[in-house]
């Protein structure tokens, strides 16, 4: 392995060194609001302590819907400020807090993130910002007792301040200057632009020299080198664009330098870029080769096919009761007699013509390739609306998502009302003004909708679950139309919970109970199991019915979530997966993501985005977008829409991928295809770009003669026979399909 370049480079700074920061990790705490903690003087002494290195409910606290003060008396030597070439500012990073907050120092409003209920605006959670609130070094109390006040409001579980210990730090003049990148890939262009903006976050500004280097990752050849002097750094941004070949993985390192006292930040950034071809203007068929419906219910399938729009399409072989529409491409209907129908589905456009033959199972078991589709969570989080739920779906299809198969459309958790209806049902919240309405239109386009509840009394975030009324919400879902029922544990395992019995069966019991009330409607309910691996769920999952069980808690889109979730908890679960059963790691965090209304991007870089779709791939997940839609960009698209890749998460074979190599930073996941040939994951999962030898690991791989055909599915190309090794980017893969 030959290493090549650190593209991991953090932002550092050189010349000029800070001193260490100051660190607390308890603070004392007290239930309730009172603007006069916020003093000085206010008495804490019977307040108690806590970490304020993890949430409070890890620490046997449940404060929810509340306020909670936070205080912490602390002297700041005035030694900090001697060491740095600035002398005007004072950073308090405060780490991440759940959910808003608003911070004091001597009585004196340092920042605040998110807001609180009374706020105009009402509530809002921004729990995952980084809270870096600067302070003018005057406000200080050098060498003497300084307070920290900090008015935290919790909206739901969890609640508290995560950080790695709060941080008070005097910075260099350039520590504060924070660099941030932003790409726009405009539709059918091949130059993309990536706007470089330099703030400083400071209360001071500063001069400082400003190089930009753009660099090809993969030849190491310098594209562009921009220098300007003596740029004023502020709050107001420095902006400058690069532009790029979008299908080029390129580099930008960006170096800002004080003249004056030599202190320097680098920071470092690979752009997004796309490796899926754009697909041919004649009909392309994109899904699956097969679809499973039980005798007597609705037939709901739309035909994924890609290509110019008008497209007419044909179905023959179809059972009787089940037709199509020749204009839009859906299958409906039903039939109740059993058996596999040989179909032949026909797209014909102005360009051209193509047809796919393809297999309607009617028999026992749905879910035969992982469902595909969208779930509001990770993008809106609690603030979901049935307006927020249409504008995603109606993007699936402007956007042509619904083209490649992808055709759930599942609202998570806050759909629930407050109370149940005088006779029990279960009724939506105002959010949700007619939800039977969104059904319908979901199926006339040939979508499904999915639905969330839990089994307890209460949901995650707090709305009313399923306990006592299994069997009447089972049959509401199916006078509504849903097709998917995610089922969260949560309320039912939390001190309020019903749950007491802790043997194996006590954990089946309550996904048995409503498994069988599902099974009951004369509907498909793909069955989608949450309570995060407990008791080995997937090794009987199958017996409850269920199509899929969430295998972890739950994802975020970071690299070590990513990680942890994707390359460290599946291994072991391949025997588990197969068509109509599927390990679930998750949803998907690419595209604006933010699990509130606050969305922003994926703070995956584009490696890490590779690494996620093709690690999700070949472990024949269900593949559940989890962002807004409305807003994806190119890039995002061509990440989900890229047919050779998605072919291989709906091979109809559902053999889940194999670890087959383990050796440092590469690994390797090998899957059977029913074809025959082999999918294969090379991953690179350190910092910096690796030569990969692949006749080191032929051995490992079963690999006894040359193969006929080695494709690699994001570029879409067969690579030369006699390839050796394979140049692989931090963080980052090579997804290839091996036919010997
Ligand atoms: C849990 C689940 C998430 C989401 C939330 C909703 O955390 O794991 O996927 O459904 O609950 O509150």
């Amino acid at each position: 392995m030959k290493k090549l370049f650190s593209i991991f480079a953090l932002a550092t700074s050189l010349a000029v060194q800070a001193q260490e920061p100051l660190v607390i990790r308890e603070m004392k705490m007290q239930q309730g609001d009172n603007m006069a903690w916020k003093e000085m003087k206010a008495d804490d002494s019977q307040w108690k302590t806590i970490s304020v290195t993890s949430n409070w409910d890890n620490q046997g606290y449940r404060m929810d819907d509340t306020f909670v003060w936070f205080r912490k008396t602390i002297r700041i030597p005035k030694s900090m400020l001697d060491k740095s070439d600035q002398k005007g500012d004072v950073l308090f990073d405060l780490g991440e807090i759940d959910d808003a907050d608003e911070a004091f120092l001597n009585g004196k409003r340092i920042g605040k993130t998110g807001r609180f209920p009374s706020d105009e605006g009402g509530y809002s959670s921004n729990w995952s910002a980084r809270r870096h609130y600067h302070v003018a070094a005057n406000q200080i109390n050098w060498d003497g007792d300084n307070v920290l006040a900090i008015r935290v409001y919790n909206g739901g579980y969890p609640g508290g301040i995560v950080s790695q210990g709060l941080r008070i730090s005097v910075p260099n003049s350039m520590n504060s200057v924070d660099t941030r990148f932003s790409e726009t890939l405009p539709e059918g262009k091949k130059l993309a632009d990536c706007k470089v903006s330099i703030a400083n976050r400071s209360t001071q500004s500063v001069k400082a020299d400003v190089e930009i280097t753009a660099t090809n990752l993969e030849t190491g050849k310098v594209l562009n080198r921009v220098t300007k002097r003596g740029v004023t750094l502020g709050k107001k941004p420095y902006e400058s664009v690069v532009q790029y070949d979008r299908q080029q993985m390129v580099r930008l390192d960006v170096t800002c330098r004080n003249a004056k006292s030599g202190a320097t930040t680098t920071s470092t950034h690979i752009p997004k870029y796309i490796l899926t071809p754009d697909a041919p203007a004649t009909p392309r068929y994109n899904g699956p080769l097969v679809f499973g419906v039980r005798p007597g219910s609705p037939v709901i399938f739309r035909l994924p096919f890609s290509g110019e729009r008008p497209m007419k399409y044909t179905v023959k072989g179809l059972p009787d009761g089940v037709t199509y529409d020749a204009d839009k491409g859906t299958l409906s209907g039903k039939t109740d007699i059993p058996g596999d129908y040989r179909l032949t589905l026909i797209a014909e456009n102005a360009k051209g013509k193509t047809e796919q033959t393809f297999t309607l199972k009617v028999g026992g078991t749905i879910g035969l390739t992982p469902p595909m589709g969208w779930n509001s969570w990770n993008c809106w989080g609690l603030s979901v609306s049935q307006e927020r739920v249409l504008s995603s779906a109606r993007a699936l299809i402007d956007k042509g998502l619904a083209d490649y198969g992808y055709s759930y459309i599942n609202i998570d958790d806050a759909w629930e009302a407050a109370e149940r209806n005088a006779d029990g049902s279960i009724a939506c919240n105002e959010k949700f003004p007619d939800i039977k309405g969104l059904a319908d239109w979901l199926h006339s386009e040939g979508l499904k909708m999915g639905i969330y509840s839990s089994p307890g009394d209460y949901t995650c975030g707090r709305y009313l679950g399923s306990i006592d009324h299994e069997q009447q919400d089972a049959q509401t879902y199916n006078e509504w139309g849903v097709d998917y029922l995610k089922y969260d544990w949560c309320g039912y395992g939390s001190e309020f919970g019903r749950y007491n019995d802790h043997s194996h069966a006590g954990y089946i019991a309550p996904y048995a109970l409503m498994g069988r009330f599902l099974r009951q409607q004369p509907r498909d309910i793909f069955y989608s199991l949450c309570q995060y691996g407990m008791d080995d769920v997937w090794k009987w999952g199958e017996f409850v019915d269920a199509n899929s069980w969430r295998t972890t808690g739950d994802i975020t889109d970071t690299w070590q979530s990513l990680y942890d979730i994707g390359f460290n908890r599946q291994p072991e679960l391949y025997p588990y997966a197969k068509p109509g059963h599927w390990n679930d790691p998750d949803m998907l965090i690419v595209g604006k993501v933010g699990w509130s209304d606050r969305l922003r991007d994926s703070r995956l870089t584009p490696d890490e985005q590779y690494t996620h779709i093709s690690l999700w791939s070949l472990l024949a997940s269900n593949m559940l977008i989890g962002c807004d839609i409305a807003q994806m960009d190119e890039f995002t698209r061509s990440l989900l829409c890229n047919n050779e890749v998605n072919a291989i998460n709906q091979d109809i074979l559902g053999a889940q991928a194999k670890r087959v190599v383990l050796d440092g930073e590469v690994q390797i996941w090998m899957r059977d295809l029913a074809d025959g040939s082999k999918a294969l994951g090379v991953f690179n999962l350190g910092t910096e770009l690796l030569t990969v030898d692949c006749v080191k690991y032929a051995g490992q791989l079963g690999i006894i003669h040359r193969p006929s055909q080695v494709r690699d599915l994001w570029r879409q190309k067969d690579l030369p026979l006699n390839t050796t090794s394979l140049v692989i980017p931090a963080h980052g893969v090579k997804l290839l399909k091996v036919r010997f």
